[in-house]
C-alpha cells in the first residue's frame, strides 16, 4: 500500500517537475531580449498578480513600470503582454511602426466569440472592414448629423438640453452622472442615427442601460482569454456576449425605423452613409446587417460613457478646487457673459478653461491602457526586441503623470500647460487619446464636447460638494477604466 502511495506521489512530482521545467525551456528563451517583468510562474504566467482580490490594474500597471522602467513584459499565460510606460516609445511604437502595430488581437478568446456571433464591427476588426467603418464613421462625424448642421451645432443644442434638465434640478444635490451619460449619448445619436433621443424616451434609457452593463465588464483580460483550463469552470464571459446580443436586437429595431426613411439623394448619418455602400455594391460584406450594427455599438460603447465620465471628473475636480472653479468662472464671465452661447474656437480666449480640461484629462484619463494592439512582425523599440504575437498597450496612465514632463505630476494645476507668453502649449505631451493611425477616432468629438459642455455648465452653475463640508471622492472605481464613483453635487444658480 505504501509502495503504491509513493509510487503515485513520485509519479506525480515527476510529472509536474517535467511540467515546470517543459514550460520554462518552451517559454524563457522566447522572451529572450524582451522587456523586463515579474518572473512568471509556468502556466499561469504572472496572470495571478491581478486575479488577487483588491488588486487592480489602475493600481498594478504603474507600480510594476516605477519598477521595470519605460517598458515591461507580464505574461499573461503564455501571451507578452508588453506595456509601454513613455510618451516617446508609444510615439515610436504606434506612429513610426505604426503599419506593424495597428492591429487589435484576434485570437483574444472572448473578442473571436463576440465576432462569431456578432459580426466583427469597428473597434475590434482588423484590414479592410476596419479601414472602411472607420472612413465612413469619421466622415459621418465631419460631415453629417443633425440634418447636416455642424457638429458644434449638435452640441450646442445637447448643451441646451442639459442646462434645462440641471435648470431642474440645482441647488439640491443630485447624482449628475446618467444625465451627462445621456448628454454625450445622444451626440452619438446623432452621428448615427441623425437625430437625438428625448432624454424620457423609454427605448433609448434601454439603450443607456444595457450599454453601461455591457461596458462594466473588462474584457481584455479576462482569465478565459489566456488560460483555456477556465473556459470549462467559467462563463463569465457568456453573461457578457448575452447582454451585447440584447443590445445588438435593440439596434436591429431603431435600425428598422431609419431604413424606412432611407433616400438615397439625401445622406443625413452614418447609417445613411452605411445603407449607401450596401446598395453601391450589395456584396460588400464590411457594411452588412451584423457588421453595421455591431458599429453602431462600438461607437455608443467608445463614445458615450468614456465623454461623461471625463465630464463627470471635470466636474468633481471643480467642487473640490473653488478656487479653480472661481478663476474658470471669471475668464467665462468675461469672454462669454451671461447671454451668448459658447462656441469651440472661444477656447483660444478661454485659455485657462482649456487648460483645465487638458489638466483633468491628463489625471484621469478614461481609457488609461487604451485599446490591445496586436504585434505582427518583430520590431525594436528602446533597445528591447517586441515579438511577433505580442500584445501592446500603452500605459496612458504612467505616461500622463511622467515626472520628466509633468513636475509633481499628482499636483493638479491647469497653470503647468502656459508657454512663456501664456499660451496653451506641450498638449501632444499626453496620450489619453492614445496616437498613430489606430488612436481614438472620435477625439476631435470629444475635445469639442468637453469644453463645451463644461464650459456652459460653469457659465451659470458653480460645482459644489453634494453634503457641505465632506470633500468629494477623487479615487477612481477599481478596475480597467478609470471611472469616477457615483456622488451627488450640488450646482448653485451663479
Ligand atoms: C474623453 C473621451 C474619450 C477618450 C479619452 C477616448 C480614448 C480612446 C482611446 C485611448 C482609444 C484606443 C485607441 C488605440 O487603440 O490606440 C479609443 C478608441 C476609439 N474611440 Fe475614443 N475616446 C473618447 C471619446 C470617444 C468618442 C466621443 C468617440 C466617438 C464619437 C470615440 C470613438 C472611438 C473609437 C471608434 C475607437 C476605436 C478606434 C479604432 O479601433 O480604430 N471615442 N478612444
Amino acid at each position: 500500500m505504501l509502495d503504491v502511495l509513493i509510487d503515485n506521489t513520485t509519479a506525480i512530482l515527476v510529472f509536474l517537475v517535467t511540467v515546470v521545467l517543459g514550460w520554462y525551456i518552451l517559454t524563457l528563451p522566447r522572451m529572450r531580449n524582451m522587456p523586463p517583468g515579474p518572473l512568471p510562474l509556468p502556466v499561469v504566467g504572472n496572470y495571478l498578480m491581478i486575479a488577487r482580490p483588491g488588486v487592480s490594474l489602475l493600481t498594478l500597471f504603474p507600480t510594476l513600470a516605477a519598477r521595470y522602467g519605460k517598458i515591461f513584459t507580464f505574461l499573461a499565460g503564455s501571451t507578452p503582454i508588453i506595456l509601454i510606460n513613455d510618451a516617446k516609445l508609444v510615439k515610436e511604437a504606434f506612429i513610426k511602426n505604426g503599419n506593424i502595430i495597428s492591429s487589435r488581437p484576434q485570437h483574444y478568446y472572448v473578442v473571436k466569440k463576440i465576432s462569431d456571433r456578432l459580426g466583427l464591427g469597428m473597434t475590434m476588426s482588423n484590414g479592410r472592414q476596419w479601414k472602411e467603418l472607420r472612413r465612413v464613421s469619421v466622415t459621418a462625424m465631419r460631415d453629417m448629423g443633425a440634418a447636416r448642421t455642424s457638429m458644434e451645432g449638435s452640441i450646442q443644442e445637447e448643451v441646451t438640453e442639459l442646462l434645462k434638465v440641471i435648470e431642474k434640478v440645482k441647488d439640491a444635490p443630485v447624482d449628475l452622472k446618467p444625465w451627462l451619460m445621456k448628454a454625450t449619448s445622444n451626440i452619438i445619436s446623432t452621428i448615427v442615427f441623425g437625430s437625438r433621443f428625448d432624454y424620457e424616451d423609454l427605448r433609448f434609457n434601454l439603450l443607456l442601460q444595457r450599454l453601461a452593463k455591457a461596458t462594466s465588464v473588462n474584457i481584455f483580460f479576462l482569465a478565459v482569454n489566456f488560460l483555456p483550463l477556465v473556459r470549462y469552470f467559467c462563463k463569465k464571459e457568456e453573461t457578457f456576449i448575452k447582454s451585447l446580443e440584447t443590445i445588438n436586437a435593440h439596434i436591429k429595431e431603431l435600425l428598422a425605423d431609419r431604413e424606412e426613411s432611407f433616400d438615397p439623394s439625401n445622406i443625413r448619418d452614418f447609417v445613411d452613409l452605411a445603407l449607401r455602400k450596401r446598395m453601391d455594391d450589395p456584396k460588400e460584406r464590411h457594411f452588412q446587417d451584423l457588421n453595421m450594427r455591431r458599429a453602431i455599438v462600438d461607437l455608443y460603447s467608445a463614445g458615450s460613457d468614456t465623454t461623461a465620465t471625463v465630464l463627470h471628473w471635470l466636474l468633481l475636480f471643480m467642487a473640490d478646487n473653488p478656487e479653480i472653479q472661481a478663476r474658470c468662472q471669471a475668464e467665462i464671465d468675461e469672454v462669454l457673459g451671461d447671454v451668448r452661447m459658447v462656441r469651440y474656437a472661444d477656447r483660444v480666449r478661454l485659455k485657462f478653461t482649456d487648460a483645465t480640461v487638458l489638466e483633468v484629462l491628463r489625471l484621469r484619463p478614461v481609457a488609461p491602457f487604451g485599446i490591445p494592439r496586436y504585434v505582427e512582425e518583430n520590431f525594436d523599440l528602446g533597445g528591447y526586441t517586441i515579438p511577433r504575437g505580442s500584445v501592446c498597450f500603452p500605459n496612458i496612465l504612467a505616461i500622463n503623470k511622467d515626472p520628466e514632463l509633468f513636475a509633481h505630476p499628482d499636483r493638479f494645476d491647469p497653470t503647468r500647460w502656459f508657454g512663456e507668453n501664456g499660451e496653451v502649449t506641450g498638449r501632444d505631451r499626453i496620450v489619453s487619446f492614445s496616437v498613430g493611425p489606430r488612436s481614438c477616432s472620435g477625439e476631435a468629438v470629444a475635445r469639442m464636447e468637453l469644453f463645451m459642455f463644461f464650459t456652459s455648465i460653469l457659465q451659470f452653475y458653480t460645482v459644489l460638494p453634494g453634503v457641505e463640508g465632506k470633500p468629494v471622492d477623487l479615487t477612481p472605481v477599481l478596475g480597467f477604466l478609470n471611472k469616477s464613483r457615483h456622488q451627488e453635487l450640488v450646482l448653485k444658480k451663479r
